[in-house]
């Protein structure tokens, strides 16, 4: 019985021995360590850079996957993103925790195994390391929150309800803009830090139109959303509670809408989801911004089936490509799901793919393309993430061959049109603009 001991403890040394520590790597050993995750399993990982922060720091992104290097048609794109807030800490933790995770249990893992052979998984474990080396260790403060020149990258994105900026954004948020024009992202998450709750679009409104609800501003995938968040929330070990944070909001269920909370412009999340067709929540993952170390290991069990669960449902929903009856795919065919308006419709990309994240149920779709009738056709829709796969659906259209040249509207066009739309209610977006000054000043600190 001794003898089984020494040898059970030994075993347990040495496997961690290989194993990643439970410790804040500053960027230099993140890069050493993507690197040489990179190098041992490079048949399931591809490691790129996004760009550079203003610092000159590669923002890294590690790939797996089971065809990491590039997109293949019926292989959806999902992705994390930590350390957004250089000073919020723990999502940069866990990502790097996440990638060891996968890499290990691939033909091991049941779980790992199939999500790996249908998903590819893209993480950021840094999108801030300029912020992340400022920042000091401490709970509340701000210190490192912001890029290099000051700026919150979280509030440096195009808006999509309010003429935000002059076309100049923050180099990193440029590096995660050209990011999502590369891939056709389906899904993602921001990770955060400073509460315990997960977040879902809108953060902004224009100020009392169709999606202003008591308090909310609600986007058209709502129920998909509010499924999302509930699905991480309640997979996780206790944020589904309603944590309260030195005296904050209760969350209902660990799960909010984004306005609600409070009004933001320029959030990554809006973006995602408007202007990329990706669905993004933000999720707050600890009171305190930058736990003691020793705290880490109970913060990866906390999120670890979490983080499984969320990326599964980048199978939920239907999935397909809009083709001419000889085969030839139709790129920027707008497929439209009857009862959602989105701010921009969802577009098929150079494959003629389209994805589009849906809970179980009938939907109607409406597919349109230049120069011919748009498509009706009514999908029962069930439950994928189980299966590792969406409803596969193919919308086919006979070839015409005197169609005229592609004439959809771009993304950008469609944004601005909305701007113009709303151009007149400046009045509620400056009593939207008082309130969040108030509550600065009232002393909230920022999340
Ligand atoms: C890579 O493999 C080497 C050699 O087996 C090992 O020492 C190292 O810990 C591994 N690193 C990672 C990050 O997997
Ligand atoms: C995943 O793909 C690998 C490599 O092709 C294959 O050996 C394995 O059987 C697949 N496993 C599952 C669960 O799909
Ligand atoms: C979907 O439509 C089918 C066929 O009309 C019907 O039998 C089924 O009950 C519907 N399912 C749901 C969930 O509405
Ligand atoms: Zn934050």
């Amino acid at each position: 019985m001794p003898t089984l001991m020494l040898f059970l403890c030994l075993g347990t040394l040495v496997s961690r021995a290989s194993s990643l520590e439970f410790r804040y790597h500053n960027t230099a050993e993140v890069q050493e360590y993507l690197k040489a995750v990179n190098r041992n399993y490079s048949s399931i990982t591809h490691l790129h850079s996004i760009g550079k922060s203003v610092e000159g720091r590669n923002l890294w992104v590690l790939i797996l996957g089971k065809f990491p290097t590039k997109h293949k048609i019926g292989i959806p794109e999902f992705k994390y993103v930590g350390n957004m807030h250089g000073n919020e800490v723990v999502g940069r933790v866990l990502l790097l925790k996440l990638i060891e995770y996968l890499t290990q249990g691939y033909l091991s893992d049941p779980v790992v195994t199939h999500l790996l052979n249908s998903t590819r998984i893209h993480i950021l474990p840094s999108m801030n390391p300029d912020g992340f080396e400022a920042s000091n260790r401490n709970c509340l403060y701000s210190q490192g929150r912001f890029n290099k020149h000051g700026v919150d990258l979280n509030r440096n994105f195009p808006d999509a309800f309010v003429q935000n900026d002059k076309g100049e954004h923050e180099l990193e948020v440029w590096a995660v803009m050209d990011w999502l024009k590369s891939e056709p992202f389906v899904l993602s998450a921001n990770l955060h830090g400073g509460a315990v709750v997960a977040s879902y679009p809108y953060d902004n409104s224009n100020g009392g139109k169709v999606e202003l609800q008591r308090g909310s501003s609600i986007a058209p995938d709502n129920d998909v959303f509010i499924y999302l968040a509930k699905a991480y929330s309640f997979s996780h070990n206790y944020m589904h509670n309603g944590q309260s944070c030195y005296g904050s909001t209760v969350f209902k269920d660990g799960i909010t809408n984004g306005y609600y909370w409070y009004p933001l412009q320029g959030g990554m999340q809006d973006y995602n989801y408007i202007w990329g067709q990706c669905l993004e929540i933000t999720l707050e993952l600890s009171c305190c911004k930058y736990p003691p170390e020793k705290e880490l290991p109970g913060l990866w069990d906390d999120n670890k089936d979490a983080l499984l669960a969320y990326m599964k449902l980048v199978h939920l929903g239907v999935k397909g490509q809009v083709l001419y009856s000889d085969g030839t795919p139709v790129e920027n065919a707008i497929v439209e799901v009857e009862g959602r308006k989105n701010l921009c419709p969802f577009k098929t990309n150079i494959n003629g793919e389209y994805y589009r994240l849906l809970l179980p149920g009938n939907y109607t779709f409406k597919v349109t393309i230049p120069s011919q009738e748009a498509m009706m056709e009514t999908l029962y829709i069930p439950y994928g993430p189980d299966m590792y796969s969406a409803l596969k659906h193919n919308f086919i259209f006979q070839r015409s061959r005197n169609s005229s040249p592609d004439v959809t509207p771009s993304t950008e066009s469609c944004v601005s049109k909305l701007r113009n739309q709303e151009a007149g209610r400046s009045a509620a977006l400056l009593a939207s603009h008082l309130t969040v000054l108030l509550l600065l000043a009232l002393g909230r600190f920022l999340l």
